[in-house]
């Protein structure tokens, strides 16, 4: 990807960049919806990424060629006001991240960037969180910051999503994609943002499969969850639903939001037990947690669809008690991950291959994935 990223560089600005960023996607194994209610989470970062190459320029412009859509091109200006561009969205990120970095006191020189991943679209895996890290990165390292603190270059990457792509998200995505470890899962207490890293077992796998189904424009559906959240943490008088080990009886508060808290509150529980039983190997535990973890998403949340349903219970069937799959991410479509022992893997790729079509009736993209570092100068 790095030859074909330095000559898409070369072929727009006429020259060599001085620096590439990368930061990659990131897959949830469990803990979700949990990061804005001040909960838990058990991300790991994957192998595929965003990596951005960049140039320093004299005249506070920023110039953006995207590889991945086309070639298209952006410009915006450093002096004066950064505001989000309707008919770019794709830019929105980049200029989100810019403001974020000006405000935090960097000194942005005008900057060409040339970007370019190989992240599936729509697969709900954080590509816009890892094009913010990997574009805030190369950004910071050409105002003299390449140490810019990982937390803080993730609350930039959010800030972004909130200001200028319209996502009140939480910090999983952002923070998974700057400060994973190789080789681990990312325990975050989302309320103090401190990240445990939990070692996956030797003879682990971690299996994604792409249901297909595109998350299209469901920005409203999540911030109606997240002020659903926020309306039943009043009433329970917390300052968020992590601050309950348990659920109270719901008194007055209206039965959807008395929904979405018990998904909130058991999914919290589970994560720690989750990451507790991937410590000591106890895949029979985690697969069990997973489809608790599911059925809430399913029930409580209601961010599933039949179809990923039925390709969670397919998985589930052929991994048995082996290990476990749930859907991953935001939901209304996206990705599915399994945790299974690494024997067991072509059996269960069979499996959803015989079993499940996406919707364009062709067989959904499989990955097998190893957990990968965070945002890095290449
Ligand atoms: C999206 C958001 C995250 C998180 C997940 C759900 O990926 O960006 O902050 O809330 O959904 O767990």
């Amino acid at each position: 990807m790095i030859d074909a990223l330095n000559r898409l560089f070369r072929q727009s600005f006429g020259e060599a960049p001085e620096l590439v960023a990368r930061a990659p996607g990131r897959v949830n194994l469990i803990g979700e919806h949990t990061d804005y209610n001040d909960g838990f989470v058990l991300p790991c970062a994957i192998s595929r990424q965003t990596m951005v190459a960049a140039r320093r320029r004299g005249d506070r412009q920023v110039r953006i060629v995207a590889g991945d859509i086309g070639g298209a091109t952006a410009t915006f200006s450093l002096s004066g006001p950064i505001l989000p561009d309707s008919a770019a969205p794709w830019s929105n990120y980049v200029r989100g991240v810019a403001d974020g970095l000006i405000e935090a006191g960097l000194d942005l020189p005008g900057a060409d960037l040339a970007i370019m991943g190989n992240m599936p679209q729509g697969a709900g895996l954080s590509s816009s969180a890892a094009l913010e890290n990997a574009a805030g990165l190369a950004l910071a390292a050409m105002a003299g910051r390449p140490d810019l603190d990982r937390t803080r270059l993730a609350l930039i990457g959010q800030r972004a999503e909130h200001h200028f792509a319209g996502c009140q998200c939480g910090i999983m995505d952002q923070l998974v994609s700057a400060r994973a470890v190789a080789g681990a899962a990312l325990l975050i207490d989302c309320r103090s943002l401190e990240c445990t890293a939990v070692p996956l077992p030797e003879g682990l796998a971690v299996m994604i499969v792409h249901s297909g189904i595109e998350r299209g424009l469901v920005d409203g559906a999540y911030n109606l969850r997240r002020q659903q959240c926020e309306a039943a943490a009043r009433h329970f008088e917390v300052a968020a639903l992590r601050d309950l080990a348990e659920l109270p009886p719901p008194g007055q508060l209206d039965p959807l939001s008395y929904a979405r808290a018990r998904h909130v509150v058991g999914e919290n529980a589970r994560t720690l037990a989750a990451a507790a039983a991937l410590r000591i190997g106890d895949l029979g535990q985690l697969g069990e947690l997973m489809a608790q973890s599911h059925a809430a998403m399913r029930d409580d949340f209601q961010i599933t669809l039949p179809a990923i349903d039925a390709l969670v219970a397919l998985l589930q069937d052929a991994i048995g008690g082996l290990g476990g799959a749930r859907m991953t991410g935001g939901g209304f479509g996206g990705a599915v991950v399994a945790l299974l022992p690494a024997t067991e893997v072509e059996r269960a790729r069979s499996a959803v291959l015989a079993g499940y079509r996406t919707p364009s009736g062709g067989p959904p993209l499989v990955m097998i994935e190893a957990p990968a570092g965070g945002a890095s100068l290449i």
